[in-house]
């Protein structure tokens, strides 16, 4: 009896292990990722596997597993490439009982992808600075896209390359929607000559700024106060012709091995519990639950000029490929 008894509760943790994980692909800075997998394990005894990823670089790997996906669940990163990866079919269809609990932008993402995906938080697109670099080099603040043009940044701006980088997307399709897309486009190569460097991910420009290695910065700015407050001199501000905003969403993969686990997480990720890890971990977006406290940090969105972004159009599939193609062939290839 005792012999059987042990040989049950041996096969009981082998399948416990083998089924209590979840693999996470995590597009939002490594300490929000890193907190809310331990957590997670240390409240449910379910290991999350996770793997750090800007949102065109997910949206890239979700693609090549296609056939056989090792991905469960897809956290954060900016919307469009969620969107996206819906429209190819590589996202679960889940309509969660929470979706209610959540501001209108964040049921109508869930809504725009037939359930694939869903908004987790938002954030406005503007510039970041080196309050001491500006000064050093007599420059202005930009506050305008089109400061940014001034040949007085010439070699002194960074933003990302929208290849790998969902916030330079956003950048992207902001310019296309305030400007239409010739002048959108004029606007890029003539930003290009001011760019010093496309770096692989978001937030490598802000961090690029606070250590004084560029001026100016193309970036979120709600990842502003997490540098200022390691005590970098960076200040932000939104372009006065207007900005758009993501939505950062997450989505659950289709084929994933450990569906009934994702599920779980998923609804644990948008519980207000769960939701303020973000501010805890120093990232500053406007969680996507009405219930979640709302930081000081998390920038006024009443105070910005911002555009009203369609991310249907702009998450399409076709559109976001053909852009990215454009930006490449007509902007990237110019010389500096
Ligand atoms: C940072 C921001 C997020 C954003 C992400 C996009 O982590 O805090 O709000 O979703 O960058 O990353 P990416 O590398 O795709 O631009």
């Amino acid at each position: 009896m005792k012999k059987l008894l042990f040989t049950a509760a041996l096969l009981g943790v082998s399948s416990m292990a083998s089924a209590q994980q979840v693999n996470v692909i995590c597009s939002v800075q490594a300490d929000w990722c890193n907190m809310i997998a331990t957590v997670y394990a240390r409240t449910t005894g379910v290991k999350i596997n996770l793997a750090l990823k800007g949102s065109g670089e997910a949206l890239a790997q979700l693609m090549a597993e296609k056939e056989n996906p090792k991905t469960d669940v897809w956290f954060g990163g900016t919307g469009d490439p969620h969107l996206q990866a819906a429209e190819l079919g590589l996202t679960l269809e889940y309509k969660s009982p929470t979706l209610m609990q959540l501001y209108p932008w964040a049921q109508e993402q869930a809504q725009q992808s037939g359930y694939k995906t869903v908004g987790i938080y938002s954030g406005p697109l503007g510039f970041g600075y080196n309050t001491e670099l500006i000064k050093k080099k007599k420059l202005d603040i930009p506050r305008s896209w089109a400061d940014l043009l001034k040949p007085e940044y010439k070699g002194d701006i960074q933003v990302a390359n929208p290849a790998s980088s969902g916030t330079a997307y956003t950048m992207i399709a902001t310019l296309v929607q305030l400007m239409g897309e010739e002048k959108a486009f004029d606007y890029l190569k003539a930003l290009h000559k001011n760019v010093g460097q496309y770096t692989r991910t978001g937030v490598g420009p802000i961090k690029a700024v606070a250590r004084g290695e560029t001026a100016v910065s193309i970036s979120f700015i709600h990842d502003a106060p997490q540098e200022r407050m390691a005590g970098f001199p960076v200040e932000t501000v939104t372009p006065s012709e207007g900005t758009g905003a993501e939505i950062g969403s997450m989505s659950i993969v289709k084929g994933a091995r450990n569906l009934a686990e994702a599920k779980k997480f998923y609804e644990w990720a948008l519980t207000p519990q769960a939701q303020t890890f973000g501010a805890n971990a120093k990232q500053y977006q406007l969680p996507s639950n009405k219930a979640t406290p709302v930081d000081a940090n998390v920038p006024d969105f009443k105070k910005i000029k911002m555009i009203n972004y369609d991310y249907a159009k702009y998450g399409k599939s076709e559109e976001r490929r053909r852009l990215i193609g454009r930006w490449e062939k007509e902007v990237n290839s110019l010389p500096r």
